[in-house]
């Protein structure tokens, strides 16, 4: 009997070993990018961060774009991924990705990918298909903090990425340019690749801007109205500007945001409030947040907690959401209108255009004047000795925003392109080639230039 008793505990306790070896050996989370300790305390070290979640699809092309910038070799690399309900599965895939692109360019005998990886998991226990903004936020800073607690206790400055986003070869041209500004320049805080002054909406919402956003002109030919190589320096007045897809923040920006975060996080802790969030105006919410913006959204929280300070945009896009397998934003149409600007500026070819104090967001006063605008498809054709109207063209035009704001061909062409076209369908009008195109709309009031 004793002998039995004891064979069944020596196997029991077998068993136990053996499942726990299975355990370990498989373990939840891999720790194959998972840095403990300090990488670099250097101050100029260059460090991106990307923060990530599901959309794996678009995260493998946006490290393509990364990649493929020039200069990305010269930056550490990590990344903050958002695991929700303990499900580790985008995670892995994560680092499948990552190991991928490695073993591609395992033949480049010169140039590893990035000076290092790190990958870090943050708790979520967001139910929603694609999380929701506290958590968001949440991996955001977590990320920082790992990157400056950590790995590199004395950066100056943070490059982040979103995970959908592709990337101007000359992105890191634009941010080195920007860093020297900052420099000199304490006001500067924050850079952004693309900004975009849109409405006046306390709240952030893209489905209101749609109409207007929509007819925006967004095409090649649009990007010749920007240019290239400049930059602008613009201050934080509220509305929607600045876009987090691909940012940089200095570190005192970062050192208040991690403290920041600290009290919202002890609020949601102490009111047992991770399931309960609720994006809305006038729902419970820290009071930090309620004196910034009434949100929870952390690019919404930027803009009103640091309003006033300034950032340096470049005023042609250099990123923009992958165009496929997106969600929400991330369809191009959708977006702020304009391609990615593949003209190659070197870091030190940047110059500073118009300075922005906070006047009103270009999308702000067009809804003011004209809440319900979308430009009409049609050039109007006057007879330009006798005024007379001629007749109309039917082209599609779109807002230009950066100029006098007026509806324009959106292929970009001038209005005065379609001059022949008049003459040619309303000849007897135009009285032997003297008619001349005109926009449909036109307000003479601050724009961008
Ligand atoms: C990329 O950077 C290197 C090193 O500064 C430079 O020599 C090269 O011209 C850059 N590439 C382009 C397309 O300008
Ligand atoms: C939220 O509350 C403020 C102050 O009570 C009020 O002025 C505002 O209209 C409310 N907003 C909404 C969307 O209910
Ligand atoms: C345009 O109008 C002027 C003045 O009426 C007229 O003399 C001329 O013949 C018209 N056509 C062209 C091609 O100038
Ligand atoms: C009238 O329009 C034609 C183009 O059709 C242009 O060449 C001409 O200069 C215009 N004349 C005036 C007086 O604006």
């Amino acid at each position: 009997m004793n002998i039995i008793f004891k064979t069944i505990t020596v196997l029991l306790l077998l068993l136990f070993i053996i499942i726990n070896i299975v355990k370990s050996s498989s373990p939840q989370t891999p720790t194959l990018f998972k840095n403990e300790e300090i990488i670099d305390n250097s101050n100029d070290v260059k460090v991106i961060l990307i923060m990530t979640f599901k959309r794996m699809n678009d995260f493998s092309k946006c490290l393509d774009s990364i990649i493929s910038a020039n200069h990305s070799s010269e930056y550490h690399l990590v990344l903050t991924q958002s695991v929700s309900m303990n499900d580790y599965k985008d995670y892995n895939l994560l680092e499948e990705i990552l190991n991928e692109k490695i073993k591609q360019n395992s033949n480049n005998k010169e140039k590893k990918l990035f000076k290092s990886i790190t990958h870090i998991d943050t708790e979520s226990s967001s139910k929603q298909p694609y999380g929701n903004a506290y958590f968001a936020f949440k991996n955001l800073v977590y990320g920082m903090k790992y990157t400056v607690g950590k790995l590199f206790p004395n950066l100056q400055s943070l490059i982040i990425f979103e995970e959908d986003v592709e990337i101007s070869k000359d992105v890191f041209e634009f941010f080195e340019s920007s860093k020297s500004i900052m420099k000199t320049d304490k006001s500067i805080k924050f850079a952004t690749t693309a900004f975009f002054l849109h409405t006046t909406h306390p709240q952030y919402n893209w489905l209101l801007d749609k109409p207007i956003k929509r007819k925006s002109i967004r095409n090649e030919n649009s990007l010749s109205l920007l240019i290239p190589n400049q930059l602008n320096k613009v201050t934080l007045n509220g509305e929607i500007e600045f876009k987090v897809l691909s940012w940089l923040i200095d570190r005192s920006i970062i050192d208040q945001l991690i403290l920041d975060f600290n009290i919202i996080e002890n609020w949601v802790i102490e009111n047992n409030f991770e399931d309960k969030i609720e994006n809305k105006p006038n729902t419970s919410k820290p009071e930090l947040l309620i004196n910034n913006c009434d949100c929870w959204n952390h690019d919404r929280y930027l803009e009103l907690r640091f309003k006033g300070l300034k950032f340096i945009g470049s005023q042609s896009p250099r990123c923009n959401h992958i165009p496929v397998g997106g969600f929400g934003l991330s369809s191009v149409l959708d977006d702020y209108g304009f391609p990615v600007n593949q003209q190659y500026i070197k870091s030190d070819s940047f110059v500073m255009g118009t300075e922005f104090n906070g006047e009103k967001g270009i999308w702000g006063i067009v809804k003011e004047f004209l809440p319900k605008f979308e430009c009409p498809s049609k050039i109007n054709c006057y007879n330009n000795v006798t005024n007379q109207y001629c007749g109309t063209l039917k082209v599609s035009t779109c807002l230009n925003v950066w100029g006098p704001l007026q509806c324009v061909p959106c292929s970009g062409r001038q209005t005065s392109t379609l001059d022949p076209q008049c003459n040619l369908d309303f000849s007897s009008c135009c009285d032997k080639d003297n008619c001349s195109a005109h926009n449909p709309f036109f307000i003479s009031m601050p724009s961008l230039h």
